[in-house]
């Protein structure tokens, strides 16, 4: 078994080799991705919205991302983990962005953690390199900022948009992190990026050129119930067979039909009981 790490995930992008990510929020579930050796599992903080019921990513907390982190460190051994550090966990001095940093690392047992922005956070991504963390970038859409937004759209899409992103991608890359998460921008521009960078590039709605990929598990297996984007494939529909199965299993308690012998304990002494 050979870790994946920030020096073999470089190596994937000299030697085109595709990068897959998916996120994960529980220990069973990483163990299932690590056993079909998936490169990257990221406790994304779309955990807010797929698994904790919010709106969106805005409420999740460095104790809720350690938390679930924690968890996937038990099931996935192979891949690398990486944590999301959650809103406002990065905006209040580079004091405390280590502190987070450390605590998603330290605590979390992450091997990496993933912030987003550009120019704008290159400080604390500095300081948190500098402290030792591998650091994985995110440009384009960044949900944490959907209020600025004003929603969920493509970024990137005139000229003047797509030169600032380009230009913080270059100084991510120039402060130090590994890999660039690219949401929900143009393929003209996902390219012009990889084509730039000799770190990865991970796109989610970001088109093929990128040199990997990621989705919300949740989404590709259809278990969140909530807006599915267009850039999403989905795989498997759990939620309609988990349903089936709840509605099977209701209707056999109802009418007697489990549980079956095979289900039972028995004992020959309380035979004798009247
Ligand atoms: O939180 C998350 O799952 C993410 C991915 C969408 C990249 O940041």
């Amino acid at each position: 078994m050979k870790k994946v790490t920030t020096t073999v995930l470089k190596k994937m992008k000299r030697e085109n080799e595709k990068i897959s990510m998916l996120t994960a929020y529980d220990c069973p579930t990483a163990k299932i991705m690590d056993d079909a050796e998936v490169d990257v599992i990221l406790v994304g903080d779309s955990l807010g919205m797929v698994v904790l019921g919010y709106n969106d990513t805005i409420k999740v907390t460095v104790e809720d991302i350690i938390h679930h982190t924690s968890a996937v460190s038990r099931g996935a051994k192979r891949c690398m983990i990486v944590a999301d550090m959650p809103f406002l966990s990065y905006h209040q001095g580079k004091y405390n962005s280590v502190k987070n940093a450390g605590r998603l690392i330290q605590e979390g047992n992450a091997n990496a953690v993933k912030l987003e922005g550009g120019v704008e956070i290159i400080e604390d991504i500095k300081a948190i390199i500098n402290a030792g963390i591998p650091v994985m970038g995110h440009l384009g859409l960044t949900p944490q900022s959907v209020n600025k937004i004003g929603g969920y759209y493509i970024q990137g899409k005139s000229v003047e948009e797509a030169e600032k992103i380009i230009a913080d991608a270059v100084a991510l890359e120039k402060a130090g992190v590994f890999s660039i998460v690219l949401e929900c921008v143009p393929c003209e521009l996902s390219k012009a990026i990889t084509d730039r960078l000799s770190i990865p590039t991970i796109g989610i709605g970001a088109g093929k050129c990128c040199d990997g990929q990621v989705l919300v598990t949740n989404d590709l297996l259809g278990s969140y119930q909530g807006h599915i984007p267009k850039f999403v494939k989905q795989y498997e529909n759990i939620g309609e067979k988990t349903k089936n199965a709840v509605e099977e299993y209701i209707k056999e308690v109802k009418n007697g039909q489990f549980p079956e012998e095979c289900h039972e304990f028995h004992s020959k002494e309380l035979e004798k009981i009247e």
